[in-house]
């Protein structure tokens, strides 16, 4: 399950010098195709609620997260705490190098518990995660 963050959903429109010129979908869809005995299911919101609905829905029976909280990472314990209570490892990635930008995107909330942790290597970090659970 690949569970992404508040203005994600804005992915190939935003700031494109630091996020891409494609969206999402556009890449989600050549991911299915290069692993195609790997069941993937994305979900995106920008409520951090339904973040931790999901985080609770998927993390007692799938084989694994790949979760970029995007903004939220930085700030939110409920999500941290989510992450620790469930059982299915989750793979912080995050498109950007967050240490090489602004002192706030250096704390992570999700990082304490996460399995590991991918990030810089634009959208193919949630590439690099996908591989790291098969
Ligand atoms: C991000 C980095 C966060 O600091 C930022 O708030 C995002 C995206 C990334 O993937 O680089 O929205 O998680």
């Amino acid at each position: 399950m690949i569970i992404n963050g508040p203005n994600l959903n804005l992915l190939g429109k935003r700031e494109t010098n630091i996020y891409g010129s494609l969206t999402f979908m556009e890449f989600l869809d050549t991911v299915v195709k290069k692993y195609p005995d790997v069941e993937l299911e994305h979900f995106q919101s920008n409520i951090e609620g339904e973040l931790i609905d999901k985080l609770q829905d998927v993390g007692f029976s799938y084989d694994g997260i790949v979760l970029n909280a995007a903004a939220y990472t930085h700030t939110s314990v409920g999500i941290g705490d989510a992450v620790k209570a469930i059982t299915t490892p989750v793979v912080e990635v995050h498109i950007s190098n967050t240490f090489s930008r602004e002192e706030f995107r250096h704390q992570s909330y999700i990082s304490p518990n996460a399995k590991g942790v991918i990030l810089g290597f634009g959208l193919q970090s949630y590439e690099l995660a996908i591989e790291s659970f098969i």
